[in-house]
């Protein structure tokens, strides 16, 4: 019940600027942390709750592993 991330930030998570950011080879550290801020809420500047709605259905072990994953791409 997730939609892709590659539908939205490309399939090598290179992004569409300005609206898509790229999450290729992003920190995992980085990419962790906005995904739990936009899980509770404390970050909100996504349009039409793309990322909060999201974020909400990842668990922990989801987000470490996609962090990692989008770290690695190139
Ligand atoms: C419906 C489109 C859409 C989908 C699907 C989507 N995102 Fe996003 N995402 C966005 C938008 C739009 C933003 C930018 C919000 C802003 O800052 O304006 C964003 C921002 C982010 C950010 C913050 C990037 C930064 O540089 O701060 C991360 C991390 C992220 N998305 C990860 C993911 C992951 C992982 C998935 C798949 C589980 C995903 N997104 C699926 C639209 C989407």
């Amino acid at each position: 019940g997730i939609p892709a991330c590659a539908g939205c930030h490309g399939p090598a998570g290179a992004g569409l600027p300005a609206q898509y950011p790229r999450l290729a080879g992003q920190y995992a550290e980085y990419t962790a942390t906005q995904l739990k801020t936009f899980r509770t809420h404390e970050r909100a500047n996504d349009p039409e709750k793309m990322m909060r709605v999201i974020a909400g259905k990842l668990s922990d072990a989801q987000i470490s592993a996609v962090a990692e994953y989008a770290a690695g791409l190139r």
